[in-house]
């Protein structure tokens, strides 16, 4: 008992070090109903970093979120950045988002489900209710912020060894059926903790997986789920696990991961807001897609990612990077020269060129995949200093002559052949073609 209060006086402590920690423990502090809860807990007992706060409270979570809030923008005045809360009634939940962190409040609840697959329908409930409705005992681990009982731990039974053994347990039988997205949760769990499910959870997840669980949920809560795999710090990883599991086999025929592959395109792909990590494995993931009848698979690969609501521009960007990246690797085997791997390279999306080096590479032609992080590091970035209006000036007819020109003058000055300045730029723009 006495280690019990231990670990919940840690806990609180290093709770204060945490954005928003000071001001969650001072608002909770006469109260005797908030705790803090789920992945929160079970990061500061584990002593890591949660992503974000979670706390529940009895009565409506959106007056404690409006305390919150307005408690954040007095602390946080002078950054000049107003938080705000979103609120979901229908789950009794609302999100305090600020400039240095997120809090999610929820109203204690218990759960059920109309059918599997479903969205949980919501009540009011106990606080062991609100511990036994969660995924893994390792998130059904509560400490009260406030109030008489300030710094105690509850748990569910064996939530405390798992947490110490590293080990995912699903308190129902019927967990998975129930909300089979919580066989991704566990695959995310898997890759970011290092936590292995148990014996009977993990033959819960195969038996859900083979009885078709996972189609009884909307292609939109899949996606959701699949883009928080993407946003894991070790993305790979989770879609490894993913894999390991199952789910992505059981998602759509097209789907498979090559995990060296999918790492090494990552590696080649250059930092910066330009590159989207998140669609390079999107597009990874849907290479082999390639196999398939032709005509019609750029309109189910669209589909597809419809379904899991991508915005467009990633759902484009995923779907020519998909079809691109091994005409890029293929084209690039035949390129000699800089101008010849800007011709093969430039109208495709960055992450189609970091697949092709990964896919150039894996098939043992090591010169294209130079070739192809020469342009992704270096070449992308030559450009002309001169520019239309210059070779309009000097005498050239408006029309696509101009780019003709142009595209001439650049292949020479990436080819090395152009001395340094505008000038040599624009005689070679100027040459008999
Ligand atoms: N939960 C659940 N089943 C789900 C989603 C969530 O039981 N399908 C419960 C879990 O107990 C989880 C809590 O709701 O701990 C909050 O969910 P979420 O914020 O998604 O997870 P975190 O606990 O914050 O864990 P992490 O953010 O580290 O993934």
């Amino acid at each position: 008992m006495g280690e019990m209060r231990d670990r919940g006086a840690a806990l609180l402590g290093r709770l204060r070090e945490l954005p928003g920690g000071p001001e969650l423990l001072d608002l909770a502090a006469e109260r005797d109903d908030v705790e803090l809860v789920g992945g929160a807990a079970r990061d500061l007992l584990l002593g890591r970093d949660p992503r974000e706060l979670d706390v529940v409270v009895d009565g409506t979570a959106q007056a404690f979120a409006d305390l919150l809030v307005c408690t954040l923008d007095d602390r946080f005045a002078e950054d000049g950045v107003r938080g705000g809360v979103q609120a979901h009634e229908r789950f009794g939940t609302a999100a305090v988002r600020w400039s240095a962190g997120r809090i999610d409040v929820a109203t204690r609840r218990a759960e059920s489900y109309a059918f599997p697959g479903a969205l949980p329908d919501v009540r009011a409930g106990t606080p062991e209710q609100d511990l036994r409705r969660r995924d893994f005992t390792v998130n059904a681990i509560a400490v009260s912020l406030g109030g008489a009982r300030r710094g105690e731990l509850r748990a569910v039974a064996h939530a405390l060894d798992d947490l110490a053994a590293s080990r995912l347990r699903v308190l129902r039988d019927d967990s998975f059926a129930e909300d089979p997205t919580r066989l991704l949760r566990l695959a995310r769990y898997r890759a970011r903790l290092r936590f292995e499910p148990d014996a009977h959870t993990a033959r819960l997840a195969a038996e859900a997986i083979a009885a078709g669980a996972l189609a009884t949920v909307s292609h939109a809560r899949i996606g959701a789920e699949l883009r928080l795999a993407l946003a894991e710090p070790d993305p790979v990883g989770a879609l490894e696990s993913l894999a390991q599991l199952g789910v992505l086999a059981a998602l759509h025929e097209a789907i498979e991961l090559d995990a060296p592959l999918a790492r090494a395109a990552l590696d080649a792909l250059p930092p910066g807001a330009d590159a989207w990590p998140d669609v390079l494995l999107l597009a990874s993931l849907l290479l082999p897609a390639h196999s398939y009848d032709t005509t019609a698979y750029e309109t189910r690969l669209r589909a597809l990612l419809d379904g899991f609501e991508i915005p467009a521009a990633e759902r484009e960007r995923t779907v020519h990077s998909a079809i691109l990246a091994p005409r890029v690797a293929e084209r690039l085997q035949h390129a000699q020269t800089s101008s010849q791997v800007y011709e093969t390279t430039h109208d495709a999306p960055l992450e189609a060129v970091a697949l092709a080096a990964a896919l150039a590479d894996a098939e043992g032609r090591g010169d294209a995949a130079d070739l192809a992080r020469r342009w992704l590091c270096e070449l992308r970035h030559v450009r002309l200093a001169i520019n239309g209006d210059d070779l309009l000036a000097a005498g050239v007819a408006a029309g696509p002559e101009v780019g003709r020109r142009l595209a001439h003058a650049l292949a020479r000055k990436l080819d090395g052949e152009l001395g340094q300045g505008r000038e040599a730029e624009l005689s070679a723009a100027l040459e008999d073609l």
